[in-house]
C-alpha cells in the first residue's frame, strides 16, 4: 500500500539522515510519534465519512492519515493529515521517510542582473536553491525577466512575489501578481510561492497544467506570535486543502518555546511542510529542520540581508552549525543565556563535535525562563545545555541532582540530560576554567614571589579581589578561597556581595569603593561582571589609576578578547589573562560532560586562537 514517491530532492542524503518519524520535541507524551506508534492510515475506500467522524480523532495519540483529500471536510481535526504523493509513506512495513532540509537563498535585489550575480553567490555558498524576490524589483518586466532568472539561475528557483498584505512589497494588482507567478511555472521554475488567502482560486487556474517537477508552496505568515499546536495543525490543513504540495507556516517567536510547537507540526506532518519560527527566540527552528522534518530553511547570502527576522548565513548554518551532519538522530545541545548572540560556544563545542564524529549540534539559545524552557523541551532528544547570564543559579534550582562542586558554588553553568531517565544533572565547569587560568598567568609571571612552590598554588596567600557575586563571581571566589587565598568580594548590590562573602569566608565591598581599596600591592583582580563586554566595551569596573596595586587583572569577559579593563591593566605593568583563557578550559570540561569522551583540547586552543 506504498505510494509513489515522486519527491525528487535535489541533494542525496546521507544514509544516516534517511529518516524515521521525528521524534517530539515536547514533554507532552500523546504528542510523540515514536518509532512504534506509527500513523494510522485510512484508504478512502474502506470508510465512510459518517464511520471516520465516529473515531473522534481527536483522541487518537499518532496522527491519521487520509489518502483522499475529500474526506477531511468532514473530518477537521488538528490530528489529520493528507497522504501526499510527493512523499513516500508505506504504513505496515512500518517506513516512513523523509529527507533532509535543504537550504533556500532569499534573493532580494533591485535589478535582473543583480539577482543573478546573487544565485551564482547562493551556489558557491552552498545553498541547493534559490528563492526569488520578485517583489524587490525596482524594474519588472515579467516574460523577458523570468526567463533570464530562470535561465541563469545555476540552483532550482522558487519564485515568491509577496504582496504588502502578507508582508512583502508589492502593492500593484492582484490579478497581475497571479499572472506573473503562473507565468514562472511555464517557463520552468522549480516552485513558486503563494498565500493561502489566493491559494485556491490559484491552484485552481493552473490545474492540470502543472509540469511534473513543478511544486506550489503555500504560505502564511505571522509575524505577531505562534499559535497552539492545534491551531498550527488547523491552518496547516487548511493549507492542504487550498491543494499545496508543500506547505510553509512562519511565525513569530514571542518564547523560545513557541518554537517547540512547530517542532512538533513538522515532525508529525505527513506532506512536505517548512515551518519556522520568526526572531532570534525562534532561531533553533531554522537550524534543527532535518532533525524536526522540516522541508527547508533559509540561509542568507550575506549577513543581515534577511528577507524575514531572525535568518542566519548560508556559511552560519554550514559551517557554524554542520547542518548537513543534522538528522533526526542528533541530539541538541545549546547555550541557555539572555543576551546570547555574542556566545563563541556553538562554534568551537560543534567542530569539536565534528572532530570526533559526535551526533551533536549545539546551538544559541536565547532564554527568558529557564524553568519554563527545561520544562518545554524536556525530551531526551535536547542532551545538555550551558548556562550563562542570568541563568546559572536559577539552573541550581531546575536540576534533579546537583555535583558537589556546584552545588558549594551555588551556581550551575552546564545541565546534562541523563539518557536513562531523563533526570537534569548539574555541574560547574568555571571554578576549574577560571582559577587554572588565573594559576597560568601567575606561574608565566616573571615575579618569582608569585609562585611559593612549584606544588601549591601560586594563589596561595594571595589577596584576590572579584568584582561580581553571580554565577563566575562565585565560581571563581569559591576556587580562590579552596586555593588559601584571601578573597575580597566588590558587587554592585552589596547585599550580594555580603551573602557571597559570608558563604565562602571573605569580605564584602560596595563597587564604589573599590578604587580606594588598596591593602598591600601585588593583588589579583577578576572581574566577573559584565562590564566592557561587547557592545559595552567602553565600560571598565575600576579606574585605571587604582590597577597599579594589582599583579594580576582577569577579566572573565571574552567578546572583546582584550577589554578597556584589560588593556587599562597591562598599561599599568599587570599581568593580564583574558577571559578567552577560562572560556576554552571550561568548555572542554563541558565537552567530557556532554560526550562522555576525552575533549579534543588542542582543537579547542586552535579555534579560540582565532578570536
Ligand atoms: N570566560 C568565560 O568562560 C566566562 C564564563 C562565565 C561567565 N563569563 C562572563 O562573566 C560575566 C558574568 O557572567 P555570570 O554568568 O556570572 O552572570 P550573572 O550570574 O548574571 O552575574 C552578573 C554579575 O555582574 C554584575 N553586573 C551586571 N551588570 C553590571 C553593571 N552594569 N555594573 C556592575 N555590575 C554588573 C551583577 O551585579 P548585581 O549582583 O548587582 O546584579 C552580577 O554580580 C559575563 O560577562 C560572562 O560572559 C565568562
Amino acid at each position: 500500500m506504498a505510494s509513489s514517491s515522486t519527491n525528487a530532492r535535489l541533494t542525496n542524503p546521507p544514509p544516516h539522515l534517511l529518516s524515521t518519524p521525528r521524534p517530539s520535541p515536547t514533554s507532552v507524551a500523546n504528542l510523540r510519534l515514536p518509532a512504534a506508534d506509527f500513523p494510522l492510515l485510512f484508504k478512502s475506500n474502506l470508510f465512510s465519512s459518517a464511520e471516520l467522524s465516529s473515531l473522534r480523532i481527536r483522541s487518537v495519540p499518532v496522527p491519521v492519515v487520509f489518502s483522499d483529500r475529500r474526506l477531511l471536510r468532514s473530518m477537521k481535526s488538528s490530528n489529520v493529515y493528507v497522504a501526499s504523493d510527493s512523499m513516500e509513506t508505506e504504513i505496515g512495513s512500518q517506513k516512513l521517510a523523509k529527507n533532509p532540509s535543504l537550504i533556500c537563498a532569499p534573493v532580494m535585489a533591485d535589478s535582473v542582473d543583480k539577482m543573478v550575480v546573487e544565485t551564482c553567490k547562493a551556489q558557491d555558498l552552498g545553498a541547493d536553491l534559490v528563492e526569488i524576490r520578485l517583489d524587490s524589483l525596482k524594474e519588472f518586466n515579467p516574460l523577458e525577466d523570468l526567463k533570464i532568472i530562470i535561465q541563469k539561475s545555476p540552483l532550482p528557483t522558487l519564485f515568491t512575489y509577496r504582496p504588502k498584505w502578507e508582508g512583502g512589497q508589492y502593492e500593484g494588482d492582484e490579478k497581475e501578481r497571479l499572472d506573473v507567478l503562473r507565468l514562472a511555472m511555464e517557463l520552468g521554475a522549480e516552485y513558486i510561492d503563494v498565500e493561502l488567502q489566493v491559494a485556491s482560486e490559484f491552484i485552481k487556474s493552473i490545474k492540470g497544467k502543472k509540469p511534473a517537477n513543478f511544486r506550489v508552496i503555500v504560505s502564511s505568515h505571522n509575524y505577531e506570535s505562534t499559535p497552539s499546536v492545534e491551531d498550527l495543525n488547523d491552518l496547516a490543513l487548511r493549507i492542504q486543502q487550498s491543494g499545496a504540495d508543500i506547505v510553509k507556516i512562519a511565525t513569530t517567536a514571542v518564547d523560545i518555546i513557541d518554537v517547540a510547537r512547530m517542532f512538533h507540526l513538522t515532525s508529525n506532518a505527513q506532506v512536505p511542510t517548512i515551518g519556522l519560527v520568526m526572531g532570534e527566540r525562534g532561531l533553533m527552528s531554522r537550524i534543527l529542520c532535518s532533525k524536526f522534518g522540516g522541508y527547508l530553511t533559509f540561509g542568507t547570502i550575506e549577513s543581515g540581508k534577511v528577507s524575514a527576522p531572525g535568518q542566519p548565513t548560508i556559511k552560519e548554518l554550514l559551517d557554524l552549525y554542520n547542518f548537513r551532519r543534522i538528522g533526526p538522530d542528533t541530539k541538541v545541545y545549546g547555550i541557555i543565556g539572555k543576551p546570547v548572540s555574542h556566545s563563541k560556544s556553538p562554534i568551537i563545542h560543534n567542530q569539536a563535535f565534528k572532530s570526533v564524529d559526535f551526533d551533536g549540534v549545539y546551538v544559541h539559545l536565547l532564554v527568558d525562563d529557564l524553568a519554563s524552557f527545561l520544562k518545554t523541551y524536556s525530551s531526551s532528544d535536547f542532551a545538555g545545555f550551558s548556562c550563562t547570564i542570568p541563568h546559572k543559579e536559577a539552573a541550581l534550582k531546575c536540576c534533579d541532582e546537583v555535583d558537589p562542586l556546584a552545588k558549594s558554588i551555588g551556581a550551575v553553568n552546564t545541565i546534562l540530560r541523563r539518557q536513562s531517565d531523563g533526570k537534569l544533572l548539574g555541574y560547574n565547569t568555571d571554578c576549574i576554567g577560571s582559577i587554572s587560568a588565573i594559576e597560568d598567568g601567575l606561574r608565566r609571571s616573571s615575579d618569582p614571589s608569585s609562585v611559593p612552590s612549584s606544588s601549591s598554588s601560586p594563589l596561595a596567600g594571595k589577596t584576590v579581589v572579584v568584582i561580581g557575586a553571580g554565577g563566575a563571581g562565585k565560581a571563581l571566589a569559591y576556587g580562590a578561597k579552596e586555593k588559601g587565598a584571601k578573597v575580597v568580594i566588590a558587587n554592585r548590590t552589596y547585599e550580594r556581595a555580603l551573602e557571597l562573602a559570608e558563604a565562602i569566608g571573605g569580605r564584602a565591598l560596595a563597587l564604589k569603593d573599590l578604587d580606594n581599596f588598596h591593602p598591600e600591592d601585588g593583588m589579583v583582580l577578576a572581574n566577573t561582571t559584565s562590564m566592557g563586554m561587547q557592545p559595552n566595551v567602553n565600560e571598565t569596573p575600576i579606574s585605571k589609576d587604582a590597577l597599579k596595586h594589582y599583579a594580576l587583572v582577569f577579566d572573565a569577559v571574552y567578546t572583546p578578547r582584550i577589554t578597556r579593563l584589560l588593556r587599562e591593566a597591562e598599561e599599568c605593568g599587570a599581568i593580564t589573562v583574558s577571559g578567552s583563557e577560562m572560556f576554552v578550559r571550561q568548555a572542554y570540561e563541558q565537552f567530557e560532560i556532554f560526550t562522555g569522551l576525552p575533549a579534543p583540547k588542542e582543537l579547542y586552543w586552535q579555534i579560540m586562537s582565532k578570536y
